[in-house]
């Protein structure tokens, strides 16, 4: 079977290309990658054509013999429906788990992404915290969660408790909130490292001024949990923006008793962070004014006072006599009642 006609490929080019109509995928902006089942290898394993081995950067013994769908470094994910052999490739780990080679796929000279071994040690993590369920890992650049990160601190309790207020089913899709790690250089090796230590306990890390680097079982799970993410970061900011005083959220209580019904496992620290949500507009603008505006002591227009007797005498000056109370007029009588005209026209009724 070609490797295009099948549905994990099939699927993941979907993936990547509504991340492109979200506008998620500036320029060669994100990646992705698929561990392929072993009924899927053996489906497509005829059409391999293998070059040579690359060492990696550190070992995944746990990923030894596996392949994986990736996108090339430097594709942009607009592309990929179009020219999906230049933009995607399948990779082979070998037996050791310190070396892998492509495949398939990578036409015109192009190789795995940069981020490469996040995803590979990212892989084994998740991996290893589903029980082997965990196949997908998928990088994008969403605006909103990258608006969040310049304006939140960067803790993870605090950054969770904030997306899980705005939005009902956050909690649920995203019940391991999320982590947010330090900026690293993108493709570093200690990006990949520090996005492992995190993805111990989340399938959602966040990397500040960067993206979000998520997991899943399923192209549609790890779709989702980014979705999710970017939603409630949309929320938050345009909440943030319309210039209306913050007067409501989900509550604490609120987000236990969702956690209980349905039994969601959410963390204590997490649902009782205190989320972030701005200072009330008013009081934010009478802060603001107070520090623009230095305080000066109001100014009293001086006024002399003029004396009695000058008034008296100036002829420009008339005093009113005083007058006797009058007494209230008398009720006139009814008066007929006056014809309504309209435009000039007698109104008949
Ligand atoms: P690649 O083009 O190498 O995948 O890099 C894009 C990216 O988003 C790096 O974080
Ligand atoms: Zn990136």
């Amino acid at each position: 079977m070609k490797v295009l006609d099948t549905d994990f490929a099939k699927s993941f080019i979907r993936m990547c290309n509504d991340g492109w109509t979200f506008g998620w995928h500036e320029s060669n902006g994100g990646n992705a990658s698929y561990r392929l089942t072993t009924v899927e290898v053996s489906q497509v394993k005829a059409g391999f054509r293998a070059k040579p081995w690359v060492g990696i950067d550190t070992d995944i013994p746990t990923l030894a013999g596996e392949c994986f769908l990736i996108t090339a470094s430097g594709s942009h994910f607009r592309n990929i429906t179009h020219d999906p052999k230049s933009t995607l490739g399948i990779i082979e780990i070998d037996r050791t788990g310190t070396a892998w080679r492509e495949v398939w796929g990578f036409k015109d000279g192009t190789h795995p992404t940069s981020e490469l071994t996040a995803h590979l040690i990212n892989h084994e993590v998740r991996k290893a915290a589903t029980r082997g369920k965990s196949r997908v890992i998928y990088h994008c650049h969403p605006v909103n969660l990258a608006a969040m990160s310049c304006v939140m601190p960067h803790d993870s309790a605090v950054f969770t408790r904030t997306l899980w207020a705005q939005l009902a089913e956050c909690a649920m899709v995203l019940r391991y909130g999320v982590q947010v790690i330090g900026w690293e250089v993108p493709g570093s090796i200690d990006l990949a490292i520090e996005t492992a230590k995190a993805m111990e306990t989340s399938n959602a890390v966040v990397w500040p001024h960067h993206g979000l680097f998520v997991s899943g079982d399923t192209m549609d799970e790890a779709f989702g949990v980014a979705h999710t993410v970017e939603k409630a970061a949309e929320i938050w900011c345009k909440a943030r923006a319309c210039g209306m005083p913050n007067t409501s959220c989900i509550e604490d209580e609120d987000l236990s008793r969702f956690s209980r019904e349905y039994d969601l496992g959410l963390s204590r620290r997490q649902m009782f962070a205190k989320p972030v949500l701005g200072t009330p507009a008013p009081e934010r603008v009478k802060l603001e004014v107070a520090n623009a505006v230095p305080k000066k002591p109001p100014v009293q227009e001086k006024q002399e006072k003029v004396p009695d007797e000058v008034l008296a005498n100036m002829p420009s000056v008339f005093h009113f006599p005083a007058e006797p109370a009058k007494a209230a007029p008398a009720p006139s009588p009814t008066q007929p009642e006056e014809p309504v005209y309209r435009f000039g026209i007698k109104k008949t009724s």
